[in-house]
């Protein structure tokens, strides 16, 4: 059967869909040895040898998906041009094109995803599917219940205004105060915006919860396995099969 051929290189588990797009755009696919680099080609993967640096798709390569704990002053890409750490330096002993689901910044901590299965990437990313993301900031400056419900009712920022959110004070002192806030959207330095907004500045930022997903049992830079039970509850909150058509 015909399809896309980054909806190929995503179910292969190389990349997300936007990652696969980007790949094909910079020449990195080729197919039958010929380097493809539109994005509307169509092709049946069985037919054709399709190779991303020169290494052919294997199949259907086994999906796996982990928790990782992740330290400040690593970054969440699979590369990076100023030489940092990279979250993949703490899955040397995975023989997997693993890539993180989404991005937390380089000085924020904790929960990220990592994973070789593109279309749960895609679902657990998509906005449709509003998937809850919780954040404990310690923040500067006078966090009061007026500046939480105007964080919970949604601020407004350079990329317009957010949606709803939770938020709750956890703990306050003369200095400032430790903030818990989940959100469903995942705009770049979202967190650190929103409290910049009211007026906190962010001094350590943790995200501790991702879909029922929490950190517990797993010390910052280590990771573990998701289990069946675990997957099968993120799949659902990932839009289950409605994901794999998007
Ligand atoms: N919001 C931020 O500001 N930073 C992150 O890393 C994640 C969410």
């Amino acid at each position: 059967m015909e399809e896309r051929l980054q909806k190929i290189l995503s179910h292969a588990g190389v990349a997300s869909r936007r990652k696969a797009e980007e790949l094909i755009l910079s020449g990195r696919v080729t197919v039958d040895g010929e380097a493809v680099q539109e994005l509307g080609v169509k092709l049946d993967p069985m037919a054709h040898t399709i190779a991303v640096d020169g290494k052919p798709l294997s199949g259907a390569e086994e999906h796996r998906t982990f928790l990782f704990n992740k330290p400040r002053g690593c970054v969440s890409t699979v590369s990076d041009d100023r030489g940092r750490r990279t979250v993949l330096d703490f899955f040397r002993d995975i023989p997997l094109r693993l890539y993180p689901v989404g991005r937390l910044d380089a000085d924020t901590e904790g929960l990220l995803l990592l994973t070789n299965d593109g279309v749960l990437t895609q679902g657990l990313l998509h906005p449709r599917f509003e998937v809850d993301k919780t954040y404990l900031a310690k923040v500067t400056g006078d966090m009061t219940e007026a500046k939480l419900r105007y964080l919970a009712d949604g601020v407004l920022l350079e990329d317009g205004r957010t949606a709803p959110a939770r938020a709750r004070i956890l703990e306050k002192s003369p200095k400032g105060a430790t903030v818990e806030l989940t959100i469903h959207e995942g705009r770049n330095r979202q967190v650190r915006r929103m409290l910049a907004a009211v007026g906190c500045k962010v001094t350590q930022l943790e995200r501790i919860r991702f879909g029922g997903l929490t950190l517990a049992g797993v010390a910052r830079g280590s990771y573990r396995e998701l289990t069946a039970q675990e997957l099968t509850s993120l799949w659902r909150i990932a839009g289950g099969q409605e994901c794999r058509s998007l």
